[in-house]
């Protein structure tokens, strides 16, 4: 079974010949591109590095996950853990997490200030009459 560097891995990332890593494997996806039923151009995104994240953020199937096994070429050199996402790339994706997470913070936080004011309000009207 042969290991395939981040040479390899960059240097197949055509229409013609297309590798995609995922989980630490390399597969070779060229005749699947146009199978592919999220379409082609999200898989070419991936070129060149680490579609690990990519993959399970969709959700895949179990049908998704056995069609791999079809395309495996090799074991990548580095293993699964190895960061190869161009700074770029990683920059967006803490910037997409960081915005995610305030998103959620300010659904709790509005709602529970209004309903804080209103009972705020009703002591202090009530005390008045
Ligand atoms: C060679 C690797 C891949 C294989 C074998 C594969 C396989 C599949 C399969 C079989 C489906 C149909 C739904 C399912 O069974 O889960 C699917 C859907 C989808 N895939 Fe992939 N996929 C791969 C890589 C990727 C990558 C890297 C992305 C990047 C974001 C991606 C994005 C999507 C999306 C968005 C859908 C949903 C399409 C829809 O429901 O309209 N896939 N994929």
């Amino acid at each position: 079974m042969p290991t395939i560097t981040i040479d390899d891995l960059r240097a197949n990332k055509t229409r013609d010949k297309f590798y995609i890593l995922i989980h630490g494997k390399v597969y070779d996806a060229t005749k699947f591109l146009d199978e592919h039923p999220g379409g082609d151009e999200v898989i070419l995104a991936e070129a060149g590095q680490d579609a690990t994240e990519a993959f399970e953020d969709v959700g895949h199937s179990d049908e998704a996950r056995a069609l791999l096994d079809g395309m495996f070429v090799g074991d990548f050199e580095q293993g699964s853990d190895t960061k190869i996402k161009s700074g770029a790339a990683e920059a967006q994706a803490k910037r997409v997490a960081g915005a995610v997470e305030q998103g959620s913070n300010l659904m709790y936080f509005v709602p529970l200030a209004l309903l804080g004011a209103y009972f705020g309000w009703r002591f202090y009207s009530a005390g008045s009459l």
